[in-house]
């Protein structure tokens, strides 16, 4: 089922999401959800909290192949990840980025190019994954939503202003 996505300057994207305990029924309702959410939206990630939900889980629309054989996930196309933790980052890149909380808004971001990721997939089993492309920038991306934090505030201050501006302007007129 399509969920209501949470837009910007909402201050539920604010909150610090909160550790998933339960690897039940209602995580995987709401992974589903999340996962109806994103391509009815044409997202490339999602994080709970975008829907409302403080929970630390998100998806990454992403191709898997090799990425994760022990077919744990559900879908071949998506990365879920349950309480994902970055247990190491290096080197750094710019990629422009986009967030379905700021519709039509796409601005470079600074991150980090290689990282490794701990995480539990919907069934409560522990992975390691590492990338050092696309993914890797998603997944920092995602996790910064756990973390209450959108991707606008990682401009510079000056892109920064100029986004809040021109936010204000648009959301006025819609
Ligand atoms: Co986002």
């Amino acid at each position: 089922m399509v969920r209501e996505v949470v837009i910007y300057p909402d201050k539920r994207l604010k909150q610090v999401s909160k550790e998933v305990e339960a690897f039940d029924a209602e995580l995987h309702e709401l992974l589903d959800d999340m996962y109806d959410t994103m391509i009815a939206r044409n997202g490339v990630g999602l994080a709970a909290i975008q829907v409302g939900v403080d929970k630390r889980a998100l998806i990454i629309n992403i191709p898997l192949e090799d990425k994760e054989p022990e077919a744990s996930q559900p879908r071949e196309n998506t990365l879920e990840m349950i309480n994902p933790v970055i247990i190491e980052a290096d080197g750094k890149e710019k990629f422009q980025e986009g967030c379905l909380s700021v519709p039509g808004f796409y601005e470079d971001v600074e991150r980090h190019k290689h990282v490794v990721v701990e995480y539990y997939d919907r069934f409560g089993k522990k992975h390691t994954i590492e990338d050092d492309d696309f993914l890797a920038i998603a997944m920092q991306h995602e996790i910064d939503h756990l973390d209450g934090r959108v991707f606008v505030e990682r401009l510079s201050y000056i892109k920064r202003k100029k986004f809040e501006k021109e936010w204000k302007k648009r959301q006025k007129a819609s």
